[in-house]
């Protein structure tokens, strides 16, 4: 029965074309559109999601700014090798859930990790750590490939750099994972 569909397809490379459209369609259709209209649970924030203040949202638009998502992802992925890297002492990291990111336009899940994923790293280093690394990131990770963010401390007595350091500590908070609270404000 398949095989005058076969043929044609064989000899017919419009048809080819046409059935090949047809089944990507399909399988976009399958996973990308439908998911979202029959998964309420997507759209709900977690409990302890709050909005971005002002300032973090300032935050924000600089990662935005200066590409930070070009090498940095906010997503740990449902695999050991990501819930162990990006644990901290000894706890692994949680799985990122859809419902933490119903607040990011854009979203900054990324698709390259030339640097460490992000999406949990508020609270792991204090203010003074982040000053010197955007600075310079090889006064602390001796080879970093991570370009120095000199600018932001020096512009507006290093109002950016406040504000982006305000906003990275936010990231994976809104789930309540750290042993230790070493947030600084
Ligand atoms: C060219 C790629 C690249 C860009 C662009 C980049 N980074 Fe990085 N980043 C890295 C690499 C590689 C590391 C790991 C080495 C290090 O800590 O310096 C890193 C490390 C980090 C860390 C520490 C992560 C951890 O868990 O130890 C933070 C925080 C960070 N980057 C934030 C930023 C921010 C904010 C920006 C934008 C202003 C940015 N990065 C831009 C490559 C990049």
């Amino acid at each position: 029965m398949l095989k005058p569909l076969f043929k044609t397809l064989d000899r017919n490379a419009f048809a080819l074309f046409c059935g090949a459209l047809l089944f990507f369609l399909i399988g976009g259709v399958l996973t990308t559109v439908l998911p979202g209209m029959t998964e309420d649970s997507w759209s709900e924030p977690v409990a302890g999601l709050t909005e971005l203040n002002e300032q973090q949202m300032r935050g924000r638009e600089i990662y935005k700014r200066e590409g930070c998502w070009y090498c940095h992802t906010q997503q740990v992925r449902t695999l050991v090798a990501d819930t162990k890297r990006f644990g901290w002492r000894g706890v692994d990291a949680p799985i990122s859930t859809p419902g933490e990111y119903v607040h990011d336009r854009p979203h900054f899940l990324g698709t390259r990790r030339i640097g460490p994923d992000l999406a949990r790293v508020g609270g792991k280093y204090d203010k003074s750590w982040h000053r010197t690394h955007f600075r310079n990131p090889r006064d602390l990770v001796p080879g970093s490939i991570m370009p120095p963010y000199p600018w932001l401390l020096d512009e507006n007595g290093g109002q950016e750099f406040e504000d982006l350091t305000a906003y990275i500590q936010t990231l994976g908070r809104a789930v309540d994972w750290r042993p230790d609270d070493d947030y600084e404000e």
